[in-house]
């Protein structure tokens, strides 16, 4: 039995010295000791770790140096007010949500978006109205929204307010935002974009343009994910159509009263890294994705996913891998091996391994990264893959928050034709719920859950004993 849980398993995690590929975007530590003033920052964080002392500011009515550091912020991605997240970009979602909806009303919504953003439309008490994920037969995943389908909601739901859409997914995958924010404010619908792994778009021209200059209403983006800050940070940006005083009031409200200026000086300083180094930052991480790519393609049976490769496609994050090998490999298996070698991926679907990049991933690393695909032999990895079905949207029977509030039963999912669901049920891979709480269990749900049983891979919202919830009768 460890004395100290927590602290023991981390350091021991730290104490292996394993080169991240995924979030934090300061990886380890060396965003911050890229500059001078970093440095400094880095010696000093824990006396940094202080709330609103005397002499400083207060983020819930910044009028001294967090004021100035959110203007500067403002300034950057070319919003009209920007804020500083201590509670991550789910508070920046919570936020959103309840600064641009009433209760009761309707939204227009990714199926396949965060669970905050979903959470923030159960607590408003909201109507979603889902758009579908396309799933790319040849990747086999949820790349992108369908935007034809997306086209069609605008057009046809008068009474929807506003639209979320996530940009980009994990998968670094964007949909044509521009064209779909025009579409939708020609329609009166208020834009909100969880862009939590978009914090580094638009710096430079090989990237995608950041959410804020395409004209979104609402942005919300981790600055942990992919920039030189620490774990929980985000931003929020707004447009010139939201209520200032009413976001004012959510953001405040969904964020601590204790702020560490520990999590604030990070989020100035991922600012000022962005601003002073970032596009030359940027445009050297992109070239060295771009050559180990293809250093990487090369190894017979591994692939990483480009825009070419994908249907539908507007535009990707170049700064991010999706690998792909052969037909009857299991990807969590060859997962562990890279962690055997130190590398750690961010996450593994299944289908696909997801590497998150950031201009503190040096060329050794991603070396390490090469070395260890180029000397695996997959022949131990050996198992099945998992192919993702088409995805139907079911018939809402109720709202979310209404089937909350009611009682539950757990039933064998044979034998809930007809009955209306009340926990989401989401199988990983693909991850996108099959079928949402207060929707209809019919025949096509019982056969979509048989196929995933019959693949092997773990189901939330169902016991392992097949039972699943639904609302009591
Ligand atoms: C698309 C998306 N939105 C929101 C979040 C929540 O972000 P945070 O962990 O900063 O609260 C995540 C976290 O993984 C995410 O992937």
């Amino acid at each position: 039995m460890s004395k100290l849980p927590i602290v023991e398993g981390v350091m021991k995690y730290v104490g292996e010295n394993n080169k991240l590929f995924c979030m934090p975007g300061h990886k380890s530590g060396k965003g911050f000791k890229t500059t001078e003033i970093g440095r400094e920052l880095y010696n000093n964080f824990i006396e940094a770790d202080i709330t609103e002392v005397e002499g400083l500011d207060n983020l819930h009515h910044p009028d001294g140096i967090i004021k100035e550091a959110q203007e500067k912020l403002s300034d950057l991605y070319g919003s009209r007010k920007s804020y500083f997240l201590v509670n991550g970009s789910t508070s920046g979602n919570m936020a959103m949500i309840f600064s641009c909806f009433n209760e009761g009303e309707e939204v227009i919504v990714e199926r396949n978006c965060h669970r905050s953003i979903f959470n923030g439309i159960i607590m408003r008490k909201l109507k979603p109205i889902y758009i579908k994920n396309k799933i790319d037969k040849k990747i086999n995943t949820p790349l992108s929204i369908d935007e034809e389908y997306l086209l069609y909601l605008i057009k046809n739901n008068r009474n929807a307010k506003g639209i979320i859409i996530t940009y980009p997914n994990y998968y670094g995958v964007c949909c044509n935002l521009k064209l779909i924010i025009n579409e939708a404010h020609k329609q009166g619908l208020m834009v909100l974009i969880d862009s939590a792994h978009g914090a580094h778009f638009g710096i430079s021209s090989g990237l995608p343009e950041n959410a804020v200059r395409l004209g979104a209403d609402y942005v919300v983006m981790s600055a942990h994910k992919t920039l030189p800050s620490l774990t929980q940070t985000a931003y929020l940006h707004i447009g010139n159509n939201v209520d200032v005083e009413k976001i004012d009031f959510y953001v405040s409200a969904f964020l601590s009263t204790s702020p560490s200026y520990m999590l604030m000086c990070s989020m100035d300083y991922a600012r000022y890294f962005l601003e002073d180094k970032g596009k030359e930052a940027y445009e050297q991480l992109i070239y060295i994705c771009n050559l180990y790519k293809k250093k990487i393609n090369n190894i017979s049976d591994f692939h990483i996913i480009s825009k070419e490769d994908v249907m539908d496609v507007y535009d990707m994050d170049l700064t991010r891998y999706v690998l792909q090998t052969r037909v009857g490999i299991n990807m969590y298996k060859l997962s562990e091996y890279l962690r055997d070698k130190k590398v750690q991926p961010e996450m593994c679907d299944g289908v696909n391994i997801i590497f998150i990049f950031s201009p503190f991933n040096t060329a050794e690393e991603f070396k390490i990264l090469y070395e260890a695909l180029l000397k695996c032999n997959l022949e131990n990895f050996q198992g099945e893959s998992i192919l993702a079905l088409e995805q139907k949207i079911p018939h809402m029977e109720l709202r979310p928050w209404e089937v909350l509030l009611m009682a539950s039963e757990l039933k064998d999912y044979r034998e809930t034709n007809g009955r209306i669901c009340k926990e989401a049920i989401v199988p990983y891979p693909p991850g996108i719920p099959i079928i949402q709480q207060g929707e209809t269990i019919d025949v096509d749900i019982i056969k979509a859950i048989d196929y995933y049983i019959k693949c092997g891979v773990s189901i939330l919202g169902m016991d392992d004993k097949f039972k699943i919830k639904v609302t009591r009768d």
